[in-house]
């Protein structure tokens, strides 16, 4: 197999696990440079992969044929128009943006350059989830009514995180809002929010909140419930279920193991859900990459996630943030 040279910028949390991935999973591909603002040089070392903070260096690279994106969100677009300039492929993580204009304006750039280009909805390539949109395509539960997504992440990331995520709606809600249209197959026309500072209050001075509930409209009228939340102390609890006209289908959380345990004086005992996303969707994340590689080997296929979808689940997070700050219903043609 051909072998296929990346290069990555921004290399924190899920740049690391980018790419540790991809050496653990991915024989024939090579990260011939990775670029970070502050790099770690410890880290580069432990894994053999040339570093540098220097941005050009990485873009005059002619033999990176792919650049995986994972700087803080603030970054994107920026990032997105240089590498479309000198014509090398880009896998970029979620959001975008936080706006629709400088999506589109990424979109456009990406068009004009001709490259192809990927974005990092990884809970798409989750094998329950897409079984879960399989079977609801195939009419396995009727014509769905209602559709409940949970979206719970440990420990908050912090302020330096948040600083540049683009707040909860736009870096977290915002996988509940691609979800609620991938598995429907739907897009969401008209959100209701609430949501507060509830776990972490000392967070309400920079504006984010740390809890989100919405309830969506879809386009066939189903209606969808999202609950995300920053902290819950007990793991990474993430569940999906649809339930329609024949029936209901429904995603349980992962365990650290399967084992349940019952004992009397002590009851029901289960093991709580993996601890973060990198645990968590390890498998997707291996998954997701996996179609990118793909995406680049064979010209005749489609971006697996591309700038559109990635714009719509966007437009949803704008629509659900304005809906909590003017605290109305918010339809999303408002938005675009
Ligand atoms: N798909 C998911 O589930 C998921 C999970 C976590 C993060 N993310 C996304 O990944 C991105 C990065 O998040 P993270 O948690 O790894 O953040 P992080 O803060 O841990 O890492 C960001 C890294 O980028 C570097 N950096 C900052 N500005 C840069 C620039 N201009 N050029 C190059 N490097 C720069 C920083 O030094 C740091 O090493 C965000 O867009 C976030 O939304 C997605």
């Amino acid at each position: 197999m051909k072998e296929m040279i990346l290069g990555v910028i921004g290399c924190g949390r899920i740049g690391q696990m980018h790419v540790e991935n991809l050496i653990k999973c991915f024989p024939n591909v090579r990260i011939r440079l990775v670029c970070d603002t502050a790099p770690d040089l410890e880290w580069a070392l432990k894994w053999k992969i040339p570093i540098t903070d220097n941005l050009d260096q990485l873009l005059d690279c002619k033999e990176i044929e792919a650049v995986l994106i994972a700087a803080p969100s603030t970054y994107h677009i920026d990032l997105i128009k240089r590498v479309a300039a000198v014509g090398k492929h880009i896998f970029c993580e979620k959001p975008l943006a936080f706006d629709l204009d400088s999506i589109q304006e990424a979109v456009e750039a990406v068009e004009t350059a001709g490259i192809k280009f990927q974005v990092g909805f990884n809970r798409r390539f989750d094998n329950d989830y897409k079984s879960i949109r399989d079977r609801v395509a195939a009419g396995v539960v009727g014509k769905p009514y209602v559709v409940k997504i949970t979206n719970r992440g440990p420990v908050h990331p912090g302020l330096d995180f948040i600083t540049n995520s683009g707040g909860m709606f736009m870096d977290k809600a915002v996988h509940d809002f691609d979800m609620a249209q991938y598995v429907t197959g739907q897009k969401v026309v008209e959100v209701f929010t609430h949501a507060g500072c509830l776990s972490n209050p000392e967070f309400a001075e920079t504006g984010d909140v740390d809890t989100i509930m919405t309830s969506l409209r879809l386009s066939d009228g189903t209606l969808c419930n999202t609950d995300c939340a920053r902290v819950t102390n007990y793991g990474y609890d993430q569940r999906l279920e649809i339930f329609g006209e024949k029936g209901m289908i429904k995603t349980r959380n992962i365990g650290e193991t399967n084992i349940t345990m019952n004992v009397p004086g002590v009851g029901l005992v289960a093991d709580n859900p993996k601890w973060g996303f990198a645990e968590r969707y390890f498998d997707a994340f291996v998954e997701q990459m996996k179609a990118f590689i793909a995406y680049l080997s064979n010209d005749d296929m489609k971006s697996p996630v591309d700038g559109y979808a990635a714009k719509s689940a966007v437009a949803v997070a704008v629509a659900a943030r304005k809906s909590f700050q003017e605290k109305r219903s918010v339809k999303v043609s408002e938005v675009l």
